[in-house]
């Protein structure tokens, strides 16, 4: 099974727009923020990045475009966000046209390991949760090298494994089983970063921050509208309840980091 499958058949983007309820607009995060800690955790990375106004940002797997549209709305970034999944770039365009933040967000289906992006195309690439769906690293830090401008930054925000990755427990929000689930170590990522030619700013290990939303965070309640829930089906309950449970058994960890080119 490849990522895009495991995020969504084809009719998901049909029955979320169908739901949708353009007076939630402000009410997107239980639908948008497809990573741990929210919309907070983002804003944490945009302060290490120190992401400024104008910047020219390329949001990889940008999933639903929540990330996308906090860059452009609270940073003035212009945001470029790129999924394999058709059907959530799909969902991504339209929620940003209910958001009125269309003209700083756009939204194309394609693969990290193949951007249809020049070279030196960005100032700054994000990407938080996707890189755990992509076993060849070395090709994916390559390709992003390729298509930042030099002096450009790489912030990203990736579940890791932990030392007990090896009991991990399936499912988690990126994958069903180990076939499609492409974790490694916190150092291991630092190296294959850095063997790419990007130069380390910031490492910081942010699991304490990620357990601690994870055990605090509950299902949104007194929301009409869709959720992740809905876009990843009956499962998704389970999926966080694992994803809790692996953090707290040391299976799992999350990074936050920047890199400069
Ligand atoms: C857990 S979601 C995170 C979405 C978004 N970054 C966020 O934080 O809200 C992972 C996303 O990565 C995308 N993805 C997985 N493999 C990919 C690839 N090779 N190229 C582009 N996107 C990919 C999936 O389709 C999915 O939308």
């Amino acid at each position: 099974m490849s990522g895009g499958d495991h995020y969504g058949g084809a009719d998901v983007a049909d029955r979320v727009l169908a739901s949708l309820d353009p007076a939630q607009a402000d009410r997107l995060a239980a639908l948008d923020q497809f990573h741990v800690g929210g919309a907070a955790a983002s804003r944490r990375l945009a302060d290490r990045a120190g992401l400024r106004e104008g910047l020219a940002v390329l949001d990889l797997g940008s999933g639903l475009g929540g990330l996308a549209r906090l860059l452009a709305a609270a940073f003035g970034a212009d945001v470029t966000g790129i999924d394999l999944t058709p059907g959530f770039c799909r969902i991504a365009q339209q929620l940003s046209v209910h958001a009125e933040c269309n003209e700083t967000t756009r939204f194309c289906a394609g693969d990290a390991l193949a951007l249809p992006f020049a070279d030196n195309s960005f100032d700054a690439i994000w990407t938080e949760h996707v890189a755990m769906n992509i076993g060849d690293r070395d090709a994916l830090y390559r390709e992003l090298l390729r298509v930042t401008r030099p002096g450009g930054v790489l912030a990203l925000y990736d579940v890791v494994a932990g030392p007990n990755v090896a009991s991990l427990v399936y499912p988690v929000p990126w994958a069903s089983d180990p076939a499609n689930s492409h974790l490694i170590a916190a150092n291991e990522l630092r190296r294959v970063v850095t063997e790419a030619g990007w130069v380390e700013r910031h490492f910081h290990d942010e699991s304490a921050a990620a357990q601690n939303w994870l055990e605090s965070a509950r299902p949104p309640k007194g929301i009409d509208g869709p959720t992740l829930r809905d876009v990843m089906g009956p499962d998704f309950p389970r999926m966080i309840a694992n994803l809790r449970e692996n953090f707290a058994a040391g299976r799992l960890e999350a990074v936050q980091a920047v890199f400069d080119k």
